[in-house]
């Protein structure tokens, strides 16, 4: 069932000296519901402001959005965002933060102890709901920002480089977490990563971008997803198709950078 819908989206955001940046242009495509889209690009190739779009935070100045037959025109609880970092209320306990939306939308206290206690086992943080967001580390944090953007129960989650600031050993665990999560929940998800083995490993799709304008520059369909499921991680990673796979995106994304730099040949 499609689920998600981008139709032609293109996004100019005007400049104060006049001048314009063409962030977004004819952007397609259609999601079905349960896929994990994984977006690979540039900076600057408009990953975030397409998030941004999807979230309804901002309003695209063409083309339109539509989930599940009604068009994105503003933030709603059908969609929740999980940032980088830094986005957890730093002055809630962890249980507090992952209770606050079901908290807001007036579920009772005993609701969201229930909801809060599974998702935090969930993520692995059974036992840390009295901790201040402080006394976790980067990993915990994301595992915190995680349950609570499930906590709202949205129908598509959106996730700008929600592991780029963590540490290797980390950021694989986390990995491993965000499929286990995805298949658990059957959730829409939409990820943006600068790594091509992540975009890869989480992408059951997966847009190689390009910037100037941003636009959709390849698409794949891609097992690795699924199989990360219940295969090892690393053997998966360092499978002959996982390999041939990296290296073409990795030659893809060179020639657009060479390109952007104007200095093809050139050794820099
Ligand atoms: N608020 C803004 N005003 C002007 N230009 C912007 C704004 N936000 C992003 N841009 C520009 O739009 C392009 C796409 O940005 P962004 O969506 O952040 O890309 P990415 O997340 O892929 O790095 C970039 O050239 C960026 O400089
Ligand atoms: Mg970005």
């Amino acid at each position: 069932m499609q689920n998600l819908v981008a139709d032609k989206i293109g996004m100019i955001y005007k400049l104060p000296d006049g001048g314009s940046v063409e962030a977004l242009k004819d952007v397609s495509f259609s999601l079905d519901r349960g896929r994990i889209l994984t977006l690979l690009g540039p900076s600057g190739c408009g990953k975030t402001t397409l998030l941004n779009i999807l979230a309804g935070f901002l309003a695209p100045t063409s083309g339109k959005a539509i989930l599940q037959g009604s068009e994105i025109d503003g933030p709603g609880q059908d969609r929740g965002m999980v940032f980088q970092q830094g986005a957890l209320f730093e002055w809630l306990s962890v249980a507090e933060n992952v209770g606050f939306g079901p908290k807001m939308n007036g579920r009772s206290s005993s609701d969201t102890k229930k909801i809060v206690d599974d998702l935090l086992s969930t993520v692995g943080l059974g036992g840390f709901g009295d901790k201040a967001v402080y006394e976790l580390s980067g990993g915990m944090q994301q595992r915190v920002a995680l349950a609570r953007c499930l906590a709202n129960d949205p129908e598509l989650i959106l996730m700008d480089e929600p592991l780029g600031a963590l540490d290797a050993l980390t950021r694989e665990k986390m990995q491993g977490l965000i499929l286990k999560l995805w298949n658990e929940t059957g959730k829409t998800v939409i990820l943006v990563t600068h790594s091509v083995e992540e975009a890869l490993f989480l992408g059951d799709k997966l847009f190689v971008m390009a910037p100037r304008p941003g636009r959709i520059e390849k698409e794949y369909e891609l097992p690795f997803a699924k199989m990360g499921l219940t295969e090892d991680p690393r053997k998966l990673k360092t499978s002959a198709e996982f390999i041939d796979k990296r290296e073409e995106i990795l030659s893809l994304i060179w020639e657009m950078e060479e390109e952007i730099m104007g200095r093809r040949g050139e050794v820099v």
